[in-house]
This record gives C-alpha cells, structure tokens and sequence, in this order.
C-alpha cells in the first residue's frame, strides 16, 4: 500500500508535504502548550484532541515514506537519531499537555522544544551530531 503511495507521488512531493506537516506539528503542539498552561478549555474540545494525531501520523507515515524510497536503515545513523528525538518529543509534549503541576508542563514545553529543534538539525544536515 505504502509502496503503492511512493510510486504513484514524487520524492520532491512527500519531501514538501512532510516539511509542511514538520511545521504544522510544532505549531499546533506550542498551541496546545500555551492553552495547557492557561487551563485554556480549548484543549478540551474534540477537534483539538484529534486533529493534531492526523498531522503526526501523516508526517510520520510521510517519513516513512521517503525512508523506504531512500533505503535508509530506521536503526542506524541520522534517521536512527531522528527516531530517537522524536520519542523524547513525544514523551515531553504528554509531560506538557498531561502534567498536574506548572512546573511539569514548563519543563516539559523546554524538553520539547529542545527535542523538536534537535530533529529539524539532524534533519537538515543529515548528522547524528548537527551542532
Ligand atoms: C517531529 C518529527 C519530524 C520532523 C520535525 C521532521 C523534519 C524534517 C525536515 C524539516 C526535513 C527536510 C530536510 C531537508 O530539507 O533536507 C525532513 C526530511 C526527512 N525526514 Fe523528517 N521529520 C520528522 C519525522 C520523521 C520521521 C518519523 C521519519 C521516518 C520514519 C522521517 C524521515 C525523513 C526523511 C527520509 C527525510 C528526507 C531527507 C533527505 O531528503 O535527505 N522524518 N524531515
């Protein structure tokens, strides 16, 4: 199926759509972030629990995507980084959104940000270390 989807749709297409939906995840999570450390009752609402879940999992499927396309091993060198950076994102964006106490959720938004900016390096340079 996901090989179906390679063939029929450029590399230069699924390299644009991820990078916009790269964009849009961090975007929609500082949203969330801002709205969690308000107690904004936006979070609340149902399109805002589930929109952000179909931005991730087209981008990781994206991802995906142009991994097979390229060959790259998931385990090994930057996308293996990339991978682990993006559970560390993962991790501290439920810290952020799902933390009790405020002190939670800010150490939680620094985690993810940090994370999130580690990913795009990695990304960017095609390194493991991009600094
Ligand atoms: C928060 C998660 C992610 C972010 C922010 C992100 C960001 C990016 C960005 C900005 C690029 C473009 C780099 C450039 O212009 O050369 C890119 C490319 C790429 N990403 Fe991601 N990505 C994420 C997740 C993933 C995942 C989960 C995978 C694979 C499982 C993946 C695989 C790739 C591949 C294969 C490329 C193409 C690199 C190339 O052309 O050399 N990405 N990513």
């Amino acid at each position: 199926m996901l090989r179906l989807f390679i063939s029929c749709v450029s590399f230069g297409t699924l390299k644009s759509l991820h990078i916009i939906l790269a964009y849009a995840t961090v975007g929609s999570f500082i949203v969330r972030a801002v709205w969690s450390l308000t107690d904004n009752e936006m979070l609340k609402a149902r399109w805002v629990k589930i929109a952000p879940h179909g931005i991730d999992t087209l981008l990781l499927v994206l991802g995906v995507a142009m991994a097979l396309n390229m060959s790259l091993s998931p385990v090994a060198g930057w996308l293996g980084a990339k991978l682990l950076g993006l559970l560390a994102y993962i991790g501290f964006g439920v810290l952020t959104l799902r933390s009790p106490n405020r002190t939670g959720k800010i150490a939680g938004l620094v985690g993810a940000l940090l994370s999130v900016g580690y990913i795009f390096a990695v990304a960017f340079t095609r390194s493991v270390w991009p600094f």
